[in-house]
């Protein structure tokens, strides 16, 4: 195994600091490249904790820039033993902060710190159950495994595993076959895991993630939707200040959070427009106009009806490349004429996340374009803005606190992620006005069915889809001859891949039942139960 880093040397830089206005108290999260890096730093943050990943390559200097409270090693796809295999900075561990390794965290710092990692026979991966240690009679507990609850279930995926501990550290757990799982130097406040606390499949690892955060580096839950939208609103403030900004909203939570904690940041200073390309689900346009419209004024809020423009310039297309690039470059003109007419508008806002803006070791998955997905890449340069990206600092989840703390209603803040071209990516084939409002209709008896089964907020999206293939019905004594929608639905974590949800049937008939009687023109409802790879979410 080596590991293999996608970047350019030059591409490794300091973290943001514009991320990280307040960071006495942060974890820092060294990323070696685990595909888990994300999830250790959301599980953090959930503990109400600040913190931020950092490549290996720039935990030194990221460390000297703003001190860490304690530090966490993630794992990573390399061995100690590679002549390339990423290195742990020695200034991480003379912080004299707590550390805590997880996989080649632990195998770095075992081996930096004089133990041995060795190969093992086989790969060990998927569950393996904890064996702690007894601890011996007037010893103390170990502190990361206290409160366990039973003989803990721990996710585990390595190739290497620790021979001999290094010198000051005991072994607190080993796996069923006696492979070192846990490893503590109270005295040092360092600490190990071969196994994964971060991922769902070791239940009990949000609590050793827990004990580490508080019970041995004693830091104080105060990353809370109040703070993180205080320093968000702060840094839009130092960053903009009374230049006026621009904001397009989409009818998406990131954009509505966005707009939000910009209202908040700057008042009026901000403006915001919101394109209606007739390409949105049943309610959403007027949504956005009854929240924002009204919250912002007329002189915050444009609304601009060009359903005619975009519908215009997709007639009779069908694949779904150039529908793409019709519907980014139409919005591109739309805003633009818009936002010209804006004096004096000096930057545009974006709902960038922060895992986006992470400089992460981890391969970001293939680089062939599958999609070309819209956004407003080029707008700035072409019109001569800045941007200003208020939700970088924030996960998906955060972004969510941050809207409801902004007094947004759950029906923004809890939509389902929906691609920029809409529905437009959604009927295959033509899009006719026609053919939207037979989809917007089967689409909003698919939403009201999962909502009424409360299923709205496990499903990552679900929706339906129009398809070009008429079919053979019998409705009363009569034949039909009518469309057929698709019905889809997955879970997933990123949307980078997914699985078929797996629907109950009683609302899968209630669904198929009501999109045949109530939507005219359609005598045939079929369920999608392709996962992503090898399909994708989207049918466009
Ligand atoms: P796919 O279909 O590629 O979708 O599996 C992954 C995620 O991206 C969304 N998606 C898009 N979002 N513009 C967007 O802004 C697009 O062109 C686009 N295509 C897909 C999709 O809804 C899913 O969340």
């Amino acid at each position: 195994m080596t590991v293999s880093d996608p970047r350019p040397a030059d591409a490794v830089s300091a973290p943001d600091l514009r991320t990280t206005p307040d960071v006495r108290n942060a974890v820092l999260v060294v990323d070696f490249g685990s595909q888990y890096t994300q999830l250790i730093a959301r599980r953090v943050r959930e503990a109400g904790v600040r913190c931020e990943i950092v490549p290996f390559d720039a935990a030194a200097e990221a460390a000297r820039a703003w001190p860490p409270g304690a530090v966490i090693l993630s794992g990573g796809p390399a061995s100690v033993s590679d002549h390339d295999a990423p290195d742990l900075a020695p200034t991480l561990l003379a912080l004299g902060v707590p550390v805590l390794g997880i996989c080649y965290g632990l195998q770095v710092l075992t081996r930096d710190l004089g133990g041995a990692v060795q190969p093992s026979l086989r790969r060990e991966y998927g569950r393996a159950v904890l064996q702690l240690t007894p601890v011996a009679e007037g010893a103390a507990p170990d502190r990361l495994l206290a409160g366990l609850e039973g003989a803990p279930t721990v996710w585990m995926s390595h190739g290497d595993h620790v021979a001999v501990p290094a010198p000051g550290f005991v072994v607190t757990a080993r796996s069923a076959d006696g492979v070192v799982a846990a490893v503590a130097d109270p005295a040092r406040h360092l600490y190990g895991v071969q196994f994964h606390p971060e991922v769902v499949h070791t239940p009990q690892g949000s609590k050793i993630i827990e004990n580490f955060l508080f019970g041995i580096a004693s830091l104080p839950a105060d990353w809370t939707p109040a703070r993180f939208v205080d320093e968000a609103i702060e840094r839009v403030r130092a960053e903009v200040g009374e230049a006026r900004v621009v904001c397009g909203l989409s009818g998406g939570v990131d954009s509505a959070v966005a707009a939000a904690l910009l209202h908040r940041a700057i008042g009026s200073a901000l403006t915001c427009v919101f394109v209606d390309n007739g390409l949105l689900r049943a309610g959403e346009a007027e949504d956005v106009v009854s929240v924002f419209g009204e919250a912002f004024g007329p002189e915050g809020f444009v609304h601009v009806d060009a359903r005619e423009q975009f519908l215009d310039a997709l007639a009779g297309v069908t694949d779904p490349e150039t529908k793409r690039k019709i519907i980014g470059r139409v919005f591109v003109e739309v805003f633009e004429a818009v936002a010209k007419g804006i004096p004096d508008a000096r930057y545009l806002a974006q709902g960038t996340l922060y895992p986006d803006v992470i400089e992460s070791v981890s391969v970001r998955g293939p680089s062939v374009v599958i999609k070309s997905h819209h956004n407003v890449g080029g707008l700035p340069e072409r019109m001569n803005l800045k941007v200003v990206e208020p939700l970088r600092a924030l996960f998906k989840d955060e972004a969510r606190a941050a809207g409801l703390e902004l007094g947004l209603p759950d029906s923004i803040v809890w939509r389902q992620p929906f691609p920029g071209p809409g529905l437009g990516i959604r009927i295959i084939g033509a899009v006719t006005p026609e053919r939207l409002v037979t989809l917007r209709a089967a689409d909003l008896i698919v939403r009201e069915e999962m909502k009424a089964a409360g299923l709205e907020r496990e499903i990552w999206q679900g929706f339906a889809v129009l398809l070009p293939v008429q079919s053979v019905g019998v409705m009363g004594d009569a034949r039909t001859y009518e469309d057929t929608v698709a019905v889809r639905a997955v879970s997933s974590l990123d949307g980078m891949t997914a699985d078929w949800y797996p629907m109950p049937h009683a609302v899968l008939g209630r669904m198929s039942t009501r999109i045949i009687n109530e939507v005219n023109g359609v005598n045939r409802v079929v369920y999608d139960i392709s996962s992503k790879p090898p399909a994708t979410i989207e049918w466009e």
